[in-house]
């Protein structure tokens, strides 16, 4: 595959790199009756994904205003353009995330408090004691880790078929926009901040210690409120532990994606785009309706 040509745009059509489009306004019937454990009755696997939702308001408004920290040096108009729809998309993610965390809420989880902790760690610790290269090295490497979740879980379906169809395709709208907008805080890491090897390697080391870290205690607080006890939270995590990390586990693929970061001359869209990619948005145009666009990665599978 060729390397992408990092001097004028962000664009890499022979890359298979689609537009970034923000989707505003979506239905994807959160308010209906969703089962407490929606992933097929599974608590570790619901609680997996509940604990990132919790992290996402924050993690993403992060992102925004770290990516933004170097907006006025960004000249390109196509990259200015990127860096306008990427913000859009994360504020949506926030928003719709922010709306299911309310469920949770409801169930006795502690959000507002979670949130409280994360906001105080990103933006009174990282943003005041750490440099602003530093900060978007973090923003460019946590997009790493949610674009390739995001291309091996959408490719997964199996692992997915007996999740709740509206939480599923709230996690696969958000995927899908992960990734296509995978390549914008790297590329103003790369271009604009000029942020040197080793500390884009320090940065992935970080994230890859502090993400599991927070949402394997955001679910231990889940776990707890769901009123299981010492004993079956223990055979909860010892089987959860067993479908995310053994073999055929979920993260089994994710593996070798997550190593290309650490290549020199790594950049996002070298991986290109995942075939789920075109039929969820071919149903998508088609349909405007999220769930129906969720739904036609399974049909088949
Ligand atoms: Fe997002
Ligand atoms: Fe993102």
């Amino acid at each position: 595959m060729p390397a992408p040509d990092l001097s004028s745009s962000t664009r890499y059509p022979e890359l298979d790199e689609p537009p970034i489009t923000p989707r505003e306004g979506l239905d994807f019937g959160l308010d209906g009756d969703i089962p407490r454990h929606w992933f097929g009755g599974d608590a570790f696997k619901t609680r997996f994904f509940d604990a990132m939702s919790v992290l996402f308001p924050e993690g993403e408004r992060f992102f925004i205003a770290c990516v933004c920290d170097y907006r006025s040096q960004v000249t390109d108009p196509a990259q200015r353009q990127a860096l306008i729809d990427f913000s859009k998309q994360e504020a949506q993610h926030s928003k719709v995330h922010l709306t299911f965390n309310t469920r949770l809420a409801g169930q006795g989880i502690k959000v507002d408090r979670i949130m409280a902790n994360q906001r105080k760690f990103l933006f009174d610790l990282a943003r005041t004691r750490l440099s602003k290269a530093h900060t978007l090295a973090l923003t460019a490497a946590s997009e790493h880790l949610t674009a390739l979740m995001a291309d091996s879980f959408v490719e997964q379906t199996h692992q997915f078929a007996d999740a709740d169809a509206r939480v599923r395709a709230m996690y696969v709208w958000h995927a899908i926009e992960e990734v296509e907008h995978k390549g914008v805080a790297f590329d103003v890491m790369q271009q604009i901040a000029k942020v040197g090897y080793w500390l884009r390697i320090w940065a992935l080391i970080e994230v890859s210690i502090q993400f599991p870290f927070f949402v394997f205690q955001i679910m231990s607080h889940m776990l707890r409120v769901d009123g299981f006890s010492r004993l079956q939270r223990w055979g909860i995590w010892l089987k959860g532990l067993y479908w995310l990390y053994g073999p055929g586990g979920l993260m089994g693929p994710v593996i070798k994606p997550y190593l290309t970061w650490y290549k020199p001359g790594f950049h996002p869209w070298q991986s290109g785009m995942v075939p789920s990619f075109k039929k969820w948005s071919d149903t998508m145009r088609q349909s405007g309706d999220p769930i129906k666009a969720s739904n036609a990665l399974y049909i088949s599978n």
